[in-house]
């Protein structure tokens, strides 16, 4: 297939680990951090939120090695039932390598940045165990879409904004270039696949969908990154402030394709609004 003969990117060769991670730049671009916006924000001077991108940019690695664990799990599971003269065979491989790859890129920062290692909160570690348990091939393909656009948001971002560190636009420009294949395969999958999944999966995937993408959402923000650098009131500030409205807006792409596809449905759409996914 041909998304598997792109080009792939080893982090411990193309990035310079070289130079410390210092707070001379910024570590994300400050308009996608979660407190932009806030009086949290208003409150710190230009060091305390550079500091405070250095900790987001740790807990967003985190995040993304947490989604990633999970997507190798959801297309190993893909590939256990999947002859090797199927189409997709040599791709999912190149997949998960990607997503191997990617992982120990966000370790290597997390080690290197100064921080704690930022871990998703308890219930984040529960749903997962839930969504491997009974999540079925669609709602793989819709979780995935979910965490890759999401992230290749705040990446596409990170890469091109020359008041962030060298080091993380690096990070940040690997991620891009391999999760646009990612990408377009989940969409792939599920334009060709959504209308053969029996009735019952169909309706169950409706349904898991944006209980997943909240989910997704939820790992973005983690509450432990306020308290660490003692910000009162920091996470109900970042988790329900104007972060959030962004969120809508940069799920935009993913929930109008979940609407033409048809997994987000008249009957399920009032969920999508409920949880702050769409717009009513
Ligand atoms: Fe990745
Ligand atoms: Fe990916």
């Amino acid at each position: 297939m041909a998304a598997s003969e792109r080009a792939s990117f080893d982090p411990f060769t193309e990035i310079d680990w070289s130079q410390p991670i210092t707070d001379e730049q910024y570590h994300l671009p400050p308009e996608i951090l979660p407190l932009y916006g806030t009086s949290q924000w208003e409150a710190m001077d230009e060091a305390e939120r550079r500091t405070y991108s250095r900790h987001e940019c740790a807990a967003l690695c985190a995040a993304g090695i947490y989604f990633e664990n999970i997507l190798m799990r959801l297309v190993l599971e893909h590939l256990a039932v999947m002859g090797a003269d199927d189409p997709s065979h040599r791709y999912l491989l190149v997949e998960t390598a990607d997503e191997c790859r990617h992982s120990a890129m966000f370790g290597e920062y997390i080690r290197r940045a100064g921080t704690p290692s930022y871990q998703p909160g308890l219930h984040l570690q529960l749903g997962r165990s839930l969504m491997l348990a009974v999540a079925g091939r669609a709602e793989g393909y819709v979780a995935i879409l979910a965490a890759e656009e999401l992230l290749d948001i705040c990446n596409r971002a990170t890469m091109s904004d020359e008041r962030v560190s060298p080091l993380s636009r690096a990070i940040a420009k690997i991620h891009v270039m391999e999760e646009a294949r990612h990408m377009s395969y989940a969409r792939a999958w599920l334009t060709e696949n959504w209308s053969t999944v029996g009735r019952l999966d169909r309706l169950r995937a409706s349904t898991d969908a944006p209980f997943i993408v909240a989910g997704v959402v939820d790992a973005m923000v983690n509450p432990a990154v306020y308290r660490h650098l003692d910000i009162a009131g920091g996470w109900r500030a970042a988790r329900f402030g104007p972060w959030r409205e962004r969120v809508t807006t940069d799920l935009e792409r993913l929930t109008d394709f979940l609407s033409t596809t048809g997994v987000i449905t008249g009957v399920t759409r009032p969920v999508w609004q409920a949880l702050g996914l769409v717009r009513g």
